[in-house]
């Protein structure tokens, strides 16, 4: 990884101190956020110069080649793989789960978690933030996460109950949960604008959004503009994506759905080939309720077959069930 300094802004050619602050302004700190950019975005960062946003985002794409950070375009098959085998992945808690994500939630890639009401969604997101601490060689990632609470469900009490029950120092967890709350869709935008810095700064491996929806859901309810939500919903998953590629963090995201699935990624029926990233990237595991213990179910993943498994929740968060459970169930 290059050296701090050789990300910053103004070690550009044409940036100045002015298109510095304009740019940051707009939430774009490193070469590695401006390469990461589409022209539009930055051209309005900068007051509307199309030609100098192209021209700015090529030569930081080119920069960060020099360094050896974003490699070509076109990859060999062998390369992927390398980078595929560099993908970490966090433990949710229980191994069913972890099974069913080929091993956990993994980093550089969005995870979405929907469901009903009480379907366990927040609790999967609770677990995570300290599993994520925990050392490798039992799941984790010894390092942080960021919290974006859109609903106000995040509760500190949870997490050390979680953290004394798991054999860990509830004060250390939650000094490393950094925990931000979005009070509307402009706020929650505004915020993951800034994760890209915070991620920089402190040893940040995850980033939940719990609920990616919600406000979005709320601000367009009733109001006819089912296109503009969807549109904007879909620029602040691409957002989210490209902080969990460039950043190499895991990204988890919730999603309330009554019944039956929303349209969160688009029809997840739909074929292959138009969102080629969103689909190789992506991670949708749709939750439910039964009983007391609650099943997970992988949804139109690339690499995993579409199965159920069986988790429940207790003190320790997101935990196996106890042996006398059904541990899997087939398809429905
Ligand atoms: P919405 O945000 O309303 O869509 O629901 P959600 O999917 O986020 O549900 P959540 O994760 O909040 O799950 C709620 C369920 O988790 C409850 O019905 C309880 O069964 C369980 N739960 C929540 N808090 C605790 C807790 O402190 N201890 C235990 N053992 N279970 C809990
Ligand atoms: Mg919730």
């Amino acid at each position: 990884m290059a050296a701090q300094e050789e990300l910053e802004l103004d070690t550009l050619e044409g940036v100045g101190p002015v298109t510095k602050q304009k740019l940051e302004e707009s939430g774009i700190y490193t070469i590695m956020d401006l390469a990461a950019r589409g022209v539009g975005e930055v051209a309005e960062a900068i007051n509307g110069d199309s030609a100098k946003a192209t021209e700015l985002i090529n030569k930081a794409r080119a920069k960060l080649s020099e360094l050896g950070i974003l490699s070509k375009d076109f990859v060999s098959a062998k390369e992927l793989f390398k980078k595929r085998q560099s993908i970490e992945r966090i433990t949710t808690g229980a191994k069913s789960l972890d099974d069913l994500l080929g091993g956990g939630v993994e980093t550089g890639a969005v995870t979405e978690f929907y469901g009903e009401f009480g379907s366990g969604k927040s609790q999967v997101c609770h677990t995570l933030s300290v599993t994520v601490q925990l050392p490798k060689d039992q799941g984790g990632l010894e390092a942080g996460a960021i919290y974006v609470d859109t609903e106000g469900t995040f509760r500190p009490e949870r997490i050390a109950e979680i953290s004394e029950a798991r054999g860990l120092d509830p004060a250390k967890i939650l000094d490393n949960i950094i925990v931000a709350k979005a009070y509307n869709s402009a706020h929650q935008e505004l915020i993951i604008r800034e994760v890209g810095r915070q991620i920089e700064s402190s040893k940040v491996k995850l980033v939940i959004v719990d609920s990616a929806v919600a406000h979005y859901r709320a601000e367009f309810l009733g109001r006819g503009t089912l296109a503009e939500r969807q549109q904007r919903l879909n620029r602040f998953m691409h957002q989210i994506l490209r902080i969990a590629e460039v950043y190499g963090i895991a990204m988890v995201v919730t999603n309330q759905v009554q019944s039956s699935p929303d349209f969160f990624f688009g029809d997840p029926t739909r074929a292959t080939g138009g969102h080629v990233v969103a689909h190789t990237s992506t991670y949708r595991i749709y939750l439910r309720k039964a009983a007391k213990s609650r099943i997970a179910r992988m949804v139109d993943s690339p690499y995993h077959p579409e199965r159920e498994v069986v988790f429940v929740i207790d003190n320790k968060g997101v935990d196996d069930p106890s042996e006398d459970m059904p541990k899997r169930r087939g398809g429905s």
